[in-house]
């Protein structure tokens, strides 16, 4: 009979979690929803990447003493754990769940990494828990919102309880709705018209940043995304929260557009002047309209630097390998820019779908600016015209 519950190493604590052995689905894939606790070892790239997100803001920036860290989706406290353990300048970290249970185990593994001083556990809604807090007048440096599913209704209450200039991580499993693939949920839960499209993995990326910069701006925040990507089946947000009505107000109408496309031809572009019956400036097809999404950079250049120098002093992390493949195309992506899908180029001019390569030195060889992208293999991003576009890709 094996036993209820493991411990793992993760980072540099040690967790104890349900047994993974027990909560197997038929095809032995292990099921993290059907534990008594949540944790899944799929998501030690998001947790390693928020620890050396943390670390940057904290070498980067000053805040004052003391310098506390939000967690209130905690499920076994492994995050409220590293943050207190790996991350040099932490004060205080404010754990949370719902779940009795939870609560239970991440007092235990509080206690088995001997940070009881330093973490403070709760049991409660995560907004009730974030509100109180900011009503006692405790803020936080970082609040990591890592709901199931949607974070959206803790976006608020997340931005509210940051100090000046802290960031704010959210973690969004529901990729289909913010993709557009299950169009009516997201465009409930982000308000926005979403439809299907073919850059799902862009969409629902710039959905989720331009709904935080809209919820921020309902209260004088301006949003600056220092780090934000898609792994697999999950996308993770880094945004820096700053106060300021006229600097919230920039942002929305510097980096809030909609984004038209064309799935006859491909063309894409965006905007910020909505056009429902516009067809497309190329080929005449019908144009669709997505929208209000974030059409800034997705990633802050220099504090992506920050971040992969600082991957040498993690060493230890089991994903570095991994965070250092992200990060490098990261900063190698033209991200102010939209993403394209090669297939459909390719299918409006009945050809071969040609090597991503080949298109991208087509494009730069005409004197075009042109990126891979780290969101599905087949997108590319440049800044060259639709004409020139097409024209490479029959190359
Ligand atoms: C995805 S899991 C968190 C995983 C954890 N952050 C980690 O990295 O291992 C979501 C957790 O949020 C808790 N939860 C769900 N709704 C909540 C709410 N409204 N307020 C606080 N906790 C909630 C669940 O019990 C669950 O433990």
């Amino acid at each position: 009979m094996s036993e209820d519950y493991v411990i793992i190493e993760e980072g540099k604590a040690r967790i104890r979690v349900p047994n993974p052995l027990k909560y197997l689905r038929p095809d032995m894939v292990y099921e993290p929803a059907w534990a008594p606790v949540f944790y899944n070892p799929a998501q030690t790239l998001n947790r390693d990447a928020s620890v050396i997100v943390l670390s940057a803001l904290l070498s980067t920036q000053s805040f004052e003493k003391p310098v506390r860290v939000a967690d209130p989706f905690s499920g076994t406290g492994v995050r409220a754990v590293r943050y207190a353990i790996e991350v040099p300048g932490v004060d205080e970290v404010y754990a949370n769940d719902l779940d009795p249970k939870a609560f239970e185990l991440i007092q235990e593994n509080i206690r088995m990494n001997k940070v009881q001083d330093r973490i403070k556990v709760f049991r409660g809604d995560a907004n009730a828990i974030l509100y109180m807090l900011k009503s006692l007048g405790y803020s936080f440096v970082f609040v990591d919102i890592d709901p199931y599913g949607t974070p959206a209704p803790y976006i608020d209450a997340g931005i509210w309880s940051l100090r000046n200039n802290g960031v704010l991580a959210a973690t969004a499993t529901d990729t289909a709705p913010l993709s557009g693939s299950k169009y009516l949920a997201g465009s409930r839960r982000y308000d926005v018209k979403l439809l299907p499209n073919d850059i799902g993995t862009e969409v629902g990326l710039r959905v989720l940043l331009g709904f935080i910069a809209r919820r921020g701006a309902t209260r004088d925040r301006a949003i600056t995304p220092l780090l934000s990507f898609y792994s697999g089946h999950y996308y993770r947000v880094f945004v820096k929260i700053s106060r300021g009505a006229t600097k919230a107000s920039e942002v929305l109408s510097n980096q809030i557009r909609y984004l038209l496309i064309c799935d006859k031809c491909g063309f894409r572009t965006f905007t910020s002047r909505v056009r429902e019956e516009e067809t497309c400036s190329f080929c005449g097809g019908p144009i669709k309209l997505i929208g209000p999404l974030w059409g800034g950079k997705l990633i802050n250049d220099s504090f992506l630097k920050i971040l992969k120098d600082m991957l040498n002093e993690f060493s230890y992390l089991q994903t570095r390998n991994k965070l250092a493949k992200l990060l490098e195309l990261l900063e190698n992506e033209l991200t102010e820019l939209p993403a394209y899908n090669i297939i459909t180029l390719a299918k409006f001019l009945k050809t071969n779908i040609p090597p991503v390569k080949t298109v991208l030195d087509c494009l730069r060889g005409a004197g075009y600016k042109a990126s891979r992208t780290h969101l599905a293999p087949q997108y590319i991003r440049s800044d060259a015209d639709q004409e020139a576009l097409l024209k490479c890709i029959t190359r």
